[in-house]
């Protein structure tokens, strides 16, 4: 079972490396983020699992499993939209986080072809959480700068507990 990283491991804020090619190892470590996050958590990304690969995966209600590698978000709402979010590498913290209502994401799947989605509401909002991730970005890095430490001294407290 992979090991997910928590806030404070330097992989969190480093940019990932485009996958190369997409071959039996990538698909390998795509099921076992699937089964790293199960019961836990709805999306999950490379380096939440110290891979410095740009591969993300997400598991909402009412889609299916999905896989994205190399995705590149080409567009996103004006629309902007406030929605409580938590992450697996700060675990327990949960925070109202804005950004943009919905997003068009393009990206390969583990078998190695191209799709695009165009979606709005939770979907949308993993996606762009997760492509974070990919960039280094940390949800509580999409806060105002009083907020974001805040929320990190709350999540000091929230492990200490
Ligand atoms: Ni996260």
């Amino acid at each position: 079972m992979l090991d997910i990283v928590t806030y404070g491991n330097e992989i969190l804020g480093k940019k990932a490396e485009s996958v190369v090619e997409i071959n039996d190892a990538i698909r390998t470590m795509a099921a076992e983020m699937f089964e790293a996050m199960a019961g836990k958590g709805i999306g999950l990304a490379g380096p939440q699992v110290a891979s410095p690969l740009r591969i993300f995966v997400t598991n909402v209600e009412g889609d299916k499993p999905r896989v994205f590698i190399n995705p590149e978000i080409v567009l996103t709402s004006q629309e902007l939209i406030s929605i409580e979010e938590g992450c697996l590498s700060l675990p327990r913290l949960y925070l109202d986080v804005i950004r943009p209502e919905s997003v068009r994401v393009q990206a390969w799947n583990e078998k190695g072809r191209p799709f695009t989605v165009e979606t709005d509401g939770l979907l949308a909002r993993v996606i762009l959480h997760e492509y974070d991730h990919l960039e280094g970005v940390l949800f509580i890095d999409r806060l105002k700068a009083g907020k974001r430490d805040r929320a990190i001294s709350q999540y000091q407290k929230l492990i200490k507990t």
